[in-house]
């Protein structure tokens, strides 16, 4: 398949130089295109073989079911059978923008798109380009990251370039997305009603508005309970190399980091570090990557899976990571990243003395 690569400039007229990408969609095609979190790859949802259409190109399970995004709020009455006062609040308080919610579907909506569930996902995101393609595709666009599947999400259209270019018909590449991950998911089918993924949407923003938010406490962990998203039961985001996670007093992860690597080089690996700015100047790897300030969750989040898809392509055998904060903003960061590296975390709680360090390798 040829995939045509579109790149829109400041000042172009959205509706003029998306109308072709519009009428793919409403052809039964599939399109790339840029949202606030990630790339998405849209497709018509209520037709039955986009879905498969989108499954395809991205080698993805097909018990995986796709959100659907919309432009208009009066547009969620179309796909679901029920919107309870909770859905409108949250609506009114963080829509457009990185949030998704589960609501029971309405019969319009293919089993396909909902992966065989009866129940839908529905975004409304701000993305101009994004609000812009689903208004003249037809309204009504499922689509999951524009990744294949196991890679980390899109930020750049250049990763949807190496993931998609020939396996689908159009990217439209609107430059870097703005917060990196991908949004928070709110299950409403339930009481009290459950995060099912955590984004830059926390679960207090959520309460302020709702009263009590259950999470799904799976996130965090892995004690083998299936999570109630199928798609994070998956191992997705995950880089070439294996990742492993170094948690503990700054000064006691650089040392752990550093031992780690120099084990890792005496068996001929090629190392890489993601770190905070702050700690950055601390390690002794062959790729040292800043993830960011500390002090600045938005900034990690923006630069993760770039910095991720990075180590791939300098093909990085071993890579550690600082750990980051559970909290807020923190906890979507730190959920990516525990899956990124199937849950390998190594904790440090004190300092290993030089005399004990032979003693140890052994
Ligand atoms: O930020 C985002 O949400 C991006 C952009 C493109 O909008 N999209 C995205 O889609 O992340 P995807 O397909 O990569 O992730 C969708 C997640 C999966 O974990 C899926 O299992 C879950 O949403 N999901 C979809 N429908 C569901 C449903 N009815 N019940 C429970 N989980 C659902
Ligand atoms: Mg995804």
């Amino acid at each position: 398949m040829n995939t045509k690569i579109i790149t829109i400039k400041e000042g172009d007229c959205l509706k003029e130089v998306l109308r072709e990408a519009g009428d793919i969609l409403k052809a039964g095609g599939v399109v790339a295109f840029p949202t606030e979190t990630v790339y998405g790859l849209g497709a018509d949802a209520l037709k039955t073989d986009s879905a498969n259409k989108i499954y395809e190109a991205k080698d993805r399970p097909a018990d995986n079911p796709l959100i659907i995004h919309i432009s208009r709020f009066e547009d969620i009455y179309a796909i679901t059978s029920q919107v309870p006062e909770s859905a409108k609040r949250i609506a009114e308080a963080f829509w457009p923008g990185p949030l998704t919610m589960i609501l029971p579907k309405a019969a319009t909506v293919p089993h396909e798109t909902t992966g065989g569930l009866e129940t839908v996902a529905v975004r409304m995101p701000s993305h101009p380009v994004a609000q812009t393609l689903i208004e003249l595709g037809g309204g009504f666009i499922a689509a999951p990251s524009a990744n294949r599947s196991g890679r980390p999400s899109p930020t750049l259209a250049k990763h949807v370039t190496e993931d998609m270019l020939g396996r689908i018909d159009m990217i439209i590449d609107g430059g870097a997305v703005g917060i990196g991950i991908e949004s928070t998911i709110i299950d409403l089918t339930i009481n009290p009603p459950q995060v099912l993924r955590p984004g830059s949407v926390t679960v207090s923003m959520l309460e302020e508005v709702i009263g009590k938010v259950a999470e799904d406490n799976t996130l965090l962990t892995e004690d083998g309970q299936a999570p109630r998203a199928p798609g994070m039961k998956y191992r997705h985001y995950a880089p070439w190399g294996e990742l492993i996670i170094v948690q503990g007093e700054p000064d006691l992860v650089t040392e752990r980091i550093n031992r780690e690597v120099s084990k890792a080089h005496a068996a001929g690996e090629k190392t890489g570090v993601i770190g905070s700015s702050q700690m950055l100047a601390g390690y002794r790897a062959d790729v040292v990557k800043s993830v960011g300030s500390r002090e600045d969750e938005e900034e990690i989040a923006g630069n993760l899976y770039r910095i991720l898809r990075e180590f791939d392509e300098e093909k990085v055998n071993r890579i550690y990571s600082e750990a980051f904060e559970s909290q807020g903003m923190g906890q979507a960061i730190m959920n990516r990243l525990l899956k990124a590296a199937g849950h390998k975390v190594i904790t440090v709680t004190e300092f290993v003395p030089e005399s004990e360090k032979e003693r140890s390798k052994e």
